[in-house]
This record gives structure tokens, sequence and C-alpha cells, in this order.
């Protein structure tokens, strides 16, 4: 078709800008959404107790008198990505009505529930340290540097976090909300913990993992490993200890090895360093033990569109942060096979990750 002069060319032409527009100011979504948790408007909307008005909500955020006419374009945007609702106007005693708002079932489990909320992920992942490192993608595809985000900031995310401590705390805060699920997980799946007398959970950050394992089963000695500056200072408790040190290096020996989110920070050259040290670790308590892994698998044939375009911006991330990637099953396979295990089990989907279980050679 002629764009400009042939037949329905105008209507054509406005389709494909809007599609232009959309995918240009798509970041508004984000960036609406991290305003919103930097405001605390989630939990004030929660403790409220029932809808609130925009007066009220400006009221409690200690809004700007002058900019009180702009929430209610905040709030828009808001309602249009589904995390707020606009309900029945507020009526009052002088007969003047008032729209109010109140969370959706979506924001009440994703931003504000103490075990399912993602708020602190949401502020590491949109972090400008973050944010910046992707107007670096150009340059890197051109250059030498390990990542976008080296590209950026002369160092790699975990260096960045042990030097610059505010944004370390906030990685590992966000971390620690997206292992709160694990609660969860561990209640659906107990069998997978059936036999075990020791765990080491590989790259576990400040613990949340491995204290939800260890209070759900005593009986199991769980090690948090991670490196010294991430657990330094965390103090050990009943069956929970604290070690620091290089996974590349060597891990402590256990009947399991757990991985959250750890193999998708590395390259397929790095993942296979780290397996087999795994493999040393739970080969040298004399029975072979396996490695429990919970990290994304794309299934791109079987899943909804949506899911995996979660999944394709969780790996764009990892191209910007880190020398990972997020991996399909084949993908995943040969890394096992690589590192010298011989079978593994997909056990099960838990949001956008697998559970998925790795038994070296007998
Ligand atoms: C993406 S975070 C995952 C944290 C935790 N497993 C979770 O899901 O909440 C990656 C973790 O790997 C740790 N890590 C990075 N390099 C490491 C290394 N060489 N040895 C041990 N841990 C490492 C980081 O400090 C960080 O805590």
């Amino acid at each position: 078709m002629d764009l400009v002069n042939g037949q329905g060319a105008s209507d054509e032409l406005s389709r494909l800008q809007s599609h232009l527009y959309k995918n240009i100011l798509s970041f508004t979504d984000s960036m609406s959404l991290y305003c919103a948790i930097q405001l605390g408007i989630p939990e004030i909307i929660h403790n409220h107790g029932q809808p609130i008005t925009l007066k009220q909500l400006a009221s409690k955020l200690r809004i700007h008198p002058q900019k009180t006419r702009c929430m209610h374009r905040l709030m828009r945007l808001l309602v249009h990505s589904g995390f707020i609702t606009k309900t029945a106007p507020v009526v009052h005693e002088d007969q003047e009505e008032e729209e109010a708002y109140a969370l959706t079932a979506s924001s009440r489990v994703v931003l504000v529930d103490k075990v399912t909320g993602l708020s602190p992920l949401v502020q590491a992942i949109l972090d400008p340290a973050v944010v910046n490192s992707w107007y670096s993608l150009g340059d890197w595809f051109r250059g030498t540097e390990l990542t976008p985000f080296v590209k950026a900031h002369g160092m790699g995310i975990f260096d960045y976090c042990n030097q610059n401590p505010e944004y370390g705390v906030a990685f590992d805060e966000g971390m620690a909300s997206d292992s709160r699920l694990m609660s969860k997980v561990i209640k659906d799946y107990k069998t997978i913990f059936d036999g075990l007398d020791s765990l080491v959970d590989v790259g576990g950050g400040s613990g949340t993992v491995s204290r939800i394992i260890s209070e759900a089963f005593p009986h199991i000695k769980c090690t948090v490993f991670d490196l010294p500056h991430v657990v330094a200072n965390l103090p050990d408790d009943k069956n929970l200890k604290y070690v620091g040190g290089d996974m590349f290096q060597s891990i402590p020996a256990a009947d399991a090895i757990l991985m959250k989110w750890i193999l998708h920070d590395w390259s397929d050259e790095e993942c296979v360093e780290i397996l087999k040290r795994c493999k040393e670790a739970i080969r040298s308590k004399g029975k072979d033990g396996k490695i429990i892994i919970i990290d994304v698998v794309i299934n791109e044939e079987e899943e909804q569109h949506d899911i995996t375009k979660a999944k394709l911006f969780l790996d764009a991330l990892m191209m910007i942060l880190v020398t990972g990637k997020e991996r399909t099953k084949k993908e995943w396979e040969k890394l096992f096979l690589d590192a010298g295990f011989s079978h593994y089990k997909i056990v099960a989907p838990y949001g956008l990750k697998s559970l998925i279980e790795v038994y070296p050679n007998s």
C-alpha cells in the first residue's frame, strides 16, 4: 500500500504510528510503577482499608499542593496497567462526588502481600544503575567489555553491589522478596527434600530461601554459601550457617546443592565450571546427591505469549547485567551433559521459573 496517497493509507499510517509510540514510550509503564512504589502508594491504599479519594491520597503522600492535580494522571496510568482500580465515586456531605481508587487483586498479591509481594525487586531492577546501563548496549555490541553494565560502571554488578552498599542492600532485598515465595514451593514440593541431611544454598544471598528450608526441615543442616562480603556478619542460627567463598573455586560438601537464580547469571562455559564444583560437593560425602535448580526455562512453543515475553525481558536484563542468559530446555540439557551429569528432571514451573533436579552419573 502507498502509505502517503493510497486508499485507507491514513488509517494504516495511524495504526503504524500508534504501534511506534507505544513502543517508544513503553518504559512509562515501568517508571510509573516505580514511582508508585517509591511513594508508597500501594501500601497507603492497602492501609486505608477502603477506596481512597485523590485528596486523601495526596494528603497522605504529602504531595506538594501544586502537584496534586497531576496525581490523577499517575493514577490513570496505574489503572490502565491493572495495578489500581477506580471504584464508584465517594459522595461527600455537600453531595460533591470524588473519584476513588482501590488495589486490584494483582497489586495486592504482587506488590503489597508480605510473602508474595515483589516491590523491592521492582526497585532493584528499575534502579538508575541498572536502567542507565541500557544506554551502553549499542556501544557494548561493538566493544570488548563483558557486559553493558561494565561498560557503564567500569565493574561487574556483584562488585558494584560491594562498592555501593546502598544498591547492594537494595539488590539483596529485591532477591529476598523473590525468595520469600519459596515457602509456597516448599509446601507444594516437600518431597524434593526427602532423604536430605544437608544442603548448601549456593549464591544464597542473605539466606531467605535457606531460612525457610531450615525452619521447614529442622533436621537438614543448611549452609548459605555466597561471596565473603555478602555473608559477612550474618549470624548462624540453629541448623543454618553462613560460609563465604567463591563457587568457581570450591563449594562446601552436602547431600544437595540448591541454586536459585544463579546459573542464569553466567555464560555456558562458566555454568559448566560451577556445575562441576557442585558435582564435587555432592559426591564428596560418599553418596550421590543432587542439585536443585530454580531458574527460567523458555518454552516458546507451549507457553502463553505474555509468559514468553516476560522471560525474554528477563533474558535481555541478563544481557545488560551479566554474562548469563535465560535458557531453553535444550540449552539446559546441554549444560548438564557438558558438566558430566547423566540425567535431570524439570519438576514443576514456579512463577516464571522452574524447579529442576539434576543427578550425577551413577
Ligand atoms: C541473582 S543473585 C541470587 C540470590 C539468591 N539465590 C536468590 O535467588 O534470592 C546471585 C547471587 O550470587 C552471588 N554470587 C556471585 N558470584 C558468586 C561467586 N563467585 N561465589 C558465590 N556466590 C556468588 C551473589 O552475591 C548473589 O547473592
